[in-house]
């Protein structure tokens, strides 16, 4: 589905972003681009456990950055997604769309009727008058609360997008997709990994692991027996504020082993992508969202995976007016754009 124009709206469980992006004759420019922290329990578990206030701070992030254009692309992850593979007979697309959701139910762990259902074909032909279908189902609920936080916020929901995708997205912006590798995207946040395995230039398995950041912030929190604000300062801070005191020393040795538990949990799924599928030996890895700071993360993935681990950088391809961004700050936030630029893609054309 394209929607013209729509800005990229990435509501997150430890902040929020927004990217704006351009066509133009020389390339794609990123014509905005913003985070807002909110506060702590804003969102728990996936769920908006304060709806006004999450309001509050769309409507805040765009009377921050001037942003008068109102229509967005939001996305979705974890739970409340499901995305398979599917194989069905042959048909045309119209014929898709009349079955899929009927087709779907068998697939499906919810009641279909408590979900919305899409469908993509991503082979037309894959042998013996079958065709493989990209079948996403997102719970109906979910959806409408954040749209109503959305439109609250006096924001227009024009796309509905799944995180996993968004990645792919920022991906194939930004880097010369690879077309006989498979790499693998990753996206820490705060409580979510989305991973997206890219094989031979498409995206053929995806999976969201409901952990992240938030594991290191609680366990400091534990361990140095201070509030959640001051152990997110702690974790996030400059290394000379904290190396005075040898508490950098702590908050590294406790990140390397919050960190090892993350690379067992993506270690785990890629297993189970390796096990289901012929291309299974990733080359490399792109690392994004906040969490990819977190120090034993990178090394952790390059040791178990074998594979070379880098960042993706959302900004990589993209044309910056130096004179409207500080690039040294937008090169720092860079991990928290990608699903936000993802989105914003959404805006450019037909995608
Ligand atoms: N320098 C850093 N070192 C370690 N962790 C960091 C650093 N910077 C940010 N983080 C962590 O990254 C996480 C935020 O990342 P991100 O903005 O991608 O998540 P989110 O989109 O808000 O959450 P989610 O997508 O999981 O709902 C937080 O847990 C934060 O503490
Ligand atoms: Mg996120």
């Amino acid at each position: 589905m394209a929607a013209k124009n729509v800005i990229g709206l990435d509501i997150g469980t430890s902040s929020i972003k927004l990217a704006q992006l351009k066509e133009t004759k020389k390339g794609t420019q990123l014509v905005n681009f913003d985070s807002i922290m909110l506060p702590p329990d804003t969102i728990r578990d996936g769920q908006v456990m304060h709806a006004p206030q999450l309001s509050e701070r769309i409507q805040e992030i765009f009377s921050l950055n001037k942003v008068r254009h109102k229509k967005v692309a939001v996305s979705l992850s974890g739970h409340s997604v499901i995305i398979k593979k599917i194989s069905l007979p042959e048909m045309t697309v119209e014929e898709l769309e009349d079955s899929i959701q009927w087709e779907a139910e068998q697939y499906i762990p919810f009641d279909i009727k408590d979900v919305f259902v899409d469908a993509e074909i991503i082979n037309p032909n894959a042998g013996q008058g079958q065709m493989d279908v990209l079948l996403v189902a997102a719970k109906k609920a979910i959806i409408e609360e954040m749209l109503d936080v959305v439109r609250d916020a006096r924001v227009d929901p024009q796309v509905v997008d799944v995180d996993a995708f968004a990645l792919y997205n920022a991906f194939e912006l930004n880097y010369p997709v690879p077309v006989e590798e498979t790499v693998a995207l990753i996206n820490v946040g705060a409580a979510t990994i989305n991973i997206n395995v890219v094989a031979d230039g498409l995206s053929s398995f995806t999976r969201d692991i409901t952990v992240g950041g938030n594991q290191l912030t609680e366990e400091i929190s534990k361990q140095f027996a201070v509030p959640w604000e001051e152990a997110e300062h702690m974790k996030t801070s400059s290394e000379t504020t904290l190396s005075m005191s040898g508490v950098l020393r702590e908050v590294q040795r406790i990140s390397e082993r919050v960190s090892e538990n993350l690379v067992s949990e993506i270690q785990r799924s890629l297993d189970f992508f390796a096990a289901t599928s012929m291309n299974a030996n990733i080359s490399s890895v792109y690392l994004s969202g906040g969490a990819a700071l977190q120090s034993g993360l990178i090394d952790g993935l390059e040791r178990r995976l074998g594979a070379e681990v880098r960042a993706l950088n959302p900004f990589n391809n993209l044309i910056i007016d130096p004179k409207k961004f500080d690039l040294a700050s937008l090169q720092r936030t860079a991990p928290v754009a990608a699903i936000a630029v993802g989105l914003a893609r959404r805006g450019l054309g037909d995608r």
